[in-house]
């Protein structure tokens, strides 16, 4: 069963795309200059950074986009989420993710620039499939112990929510964390990292 479809009351989804992007950069073209700054739906294709506007994300949801074609997830953790997450590190692979990949300005127990703010790309790092959101705490089919992580559903690799992985699936890494900045509190761009430089 996928989260989606159990998992809507407590903490919804917002759920976007690239194109979604696309269509807020679409909202300013009253404005010819800024909507000259948008990049076009294929230079986002091809790599160009992508803005996301995370102003309106409550804690708890997570928001979806496309970057180079990759999955890319900006949850934002709740005060709950960020306590538990302390907790589990004798039951991680690499808890202070040595071995992972993230850019400079993630490598922090949170694994984030901003602690609520996480952002992730959504593919397994075992054989690439995309992992289910399961925020919820002690489900029935992932255990008492569950804090709330991501689960892929291929061979059933565990991540809690900094993206870490657990010991004991397939696998070998935490999920990769794309270069991301902060234009502003309300706003990040994936895929331009400049300030890690
Ligand atoms: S691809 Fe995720 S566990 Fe194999």
């Amino acid at each position: 069963m996928s989260d989606e479809s159990v998992d809507t009351s407590k903490r919804q989804f917002l759920t976007t795309t690239a194109s979604m992007v696309g269509a807020v950069g679409a909202g300013f073209m009253a404005v010819p200059f800024v909507s000259s700054m948008q990049p076009s739906a294929r230079a986002q294709a091809a790599g160009a950074p992508v803005e996301v506007d995370i102003g309106k994300l409550e804690p708890g949801q997570m928001i979806r986009v496309k970057w180079r074609g990759r999955p890319v997830w900006i949850l934002r953790r709740t005060e709950e989420t960020l306590k538990d997450l302390v907790t589990l590190d004798s039951q991680l692979r690499d808890p202070q993710s040595k071995e992972s990949t993230q850019p400079k300005s993630a490598q922090n127990p949170a694994r984030a620039i901003k602690p609520e703010y996480f952002v992730t790309l959504g593919l397994c790092t075992h054989l690439g499939c995309v992992p289910t959101f399961r925020p919820e705490v002690a489900p029935e089919d992932l255990g008492k112990d569950w804090k709330g992580g991501f689960f892929c559903p291929c061979h059933g690799s565990r991540f809690d929510l900094a993206g870490r992985v657990y010991k004991g699936v397939p696998a070998p890494t935490n999920l990769e964390i794309p270069p991301y900045r902060y234009l502003s509190d309300a706003r990040i761009v994936i895929g331009d990292d400049e300030a890690d430089a």
